[in-house]
């Protein structure tokens, strides 16, 4: 038969659990600001286009190498899944496949962020970018591994307004279930790198480019401001 559920039993048990969840919070923020000190902090970018060494890695780059200019201590690393085989989420048993071995890079402690990018497709990001984010869900039981950490989207399309701006938000609308702190860049980058391929081809895309410099560049600094108070902790 189920106990009734009293207020004071819920309160006991969600305290419990809340003060667990806690403290594994406050142990990675103490791992993230001793990672600032040891000047080793890590922004991560990762494409997710399936075509690999195309116009999303080369923007997501572009944002990398602006974040890498804000300070020495800041390291950029680029995970471009193109012609990867990354499925979606399976459950508890996932099959094993090439996000695998990728997936302890996010577990990181000198993690301080991630520059995510996703070509427009039908004015949503690529099934690439929906299969990685559901394959971070380990990250996110029994600690909210990646809470707290600012993540910014670059988005590139074969129009000038094809949606980008759509599939930053949705991309955004994710991240928060992973209780980060979804950024746009400095001007004029507001909502996140926004770019124009044309012809295979994001060259003669300044403003587009702009864009992408100005969110890596906002990224890194704030990952590089000490860690706050307020932790994430719910599931
Ligand atoms: C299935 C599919 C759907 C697409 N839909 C859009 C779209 O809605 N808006 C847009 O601007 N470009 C669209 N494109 C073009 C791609 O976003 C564009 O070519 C982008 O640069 C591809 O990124 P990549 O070079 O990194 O592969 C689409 C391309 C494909 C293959």
């Amino acid at each position: 038969m189920k106990t009734p559920l009293s207020r004071r039993r819920f309160l006991s048990s969600s305290s419990a659990a809340g003060l667990a969840a806690t403290t594994a919070a406050l142990g990675s923020a103490v791992a993230a600001d001793k990672a600032k000190k040891n000047n080793s902090l890590k922004i991560l970018g990762v494409s997710c286009s399936p075509r690999k060494g195309m116009t999303t890695a080369k923007a997501v780059q572009a944002a990398l190498d602006a974040a890498r200019a804000v300070n020495p201590s800041v390291q950029v690393e680029l995970l471009d899944l193109g012609g990867l085989d990354i499925a979606g989420w399976r459950g508890e048993n996932q099959p094993e496949d090439d996000f695998t071995p990728l997936l302890p890079k996010f577990r990181d402690p000198t993690l301080g962020g991630l520059i995510i990018g996703s070509p427009c497709y039908f004015r949503s990001m690529s099934s690439l970018t929906k299969c990685f984010l559901e394959r971070l869900a380990p990250l996110r039981k029994p600690e909210m591994v990646l809470a707290n950490k600012p993540a910014g989207v670059v988005s590139v399309g074969a129009f000038r307004n094809g949606g980008q701006e759509l599939t930053i938000q949705q991309i955004h609308c994710v991240l928060l279930c992973y209780g980060m702190l979804p950024v746009g860049g400095h001007s004029p980058a507001f909502q996140g790198a926004t770019l124009h391929s044309e012809n295979d081809s994001i060259a003669e895309d300044e403003l587009g480019l702009e864009t992408a410099s100005q969110l890596g560049k906002r990224i890194a600094e704030i990952a590089l401001l000490p860690t706050g108070a307020a932790k994430n902790t719910d599931h």
